[in-house]
């Protein structure tokens, strides 16, 4: 069915210039870019997209390195896009992602890890009303 998932292209991914590789991979694997904005997130804003991570160990470097320069948040839509996406993206250790993924290619650490991608209906559902008013969603 077709879905809609959030994607965020983290700090270190936008640092190195590689906005336009990550999104031509979403185009080309037939996920069209339906909303899209950059943005510097502060501590708040950070923290409650990871709401749900709030207790764990790496809770306040995860909140560090987002807020640490500019993202690129987008709502992705197509056929299964959730899945899709997270296939793209690969494991979120890079260390652990499979040749050709986003993360393989492009991230250095379980934290700079390139790219965000929602995991399920239910997280895509919360996460894209976190960045994005209706009226910012644009489908073709
Ligand atoms: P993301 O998909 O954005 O969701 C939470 C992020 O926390 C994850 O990617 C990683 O960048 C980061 N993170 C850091 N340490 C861990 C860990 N041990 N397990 C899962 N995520 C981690």
């Amino acid at each position: 069915a077709t879905q809609r998932t959030l994607s965020i292209i983290k700090p270190d991914a936008v640092a190195k210039n590689a906005i336009g590789e990550i999104i031509s991979r979403f185009e080309k694997a037939d996920l069209q870019v339906v909303a899209a904005k950059m943005l510097k997130l502060d501590d708040d804003k950070a923290g409650g997209f990871y709401a749900e991570h709030k207790e764990r160990p790496f809770f306040k470097d995860l909140v560090g390195f987002m807020t640490s320069g500019p993202v690129v948040v987008q709502v992705l839509e197509g056929e299964d896009a959730i899945a899709k996406n997270r296939e793209l993206m690969g494991a979120t250790n890079p260390k652990e992602a499979a040749p050709g993924t986003i993360r393989a290619d492009f991230a250095e650490t379980i934290d700079a890890n390139a790219v965000h991608g929602s995991d399920s209906p239910e997280s895509a559902e919360r996460e894209i009303a976190y960045f994005f008013g209706a009226d910012e969603i644009c489908p073709r």
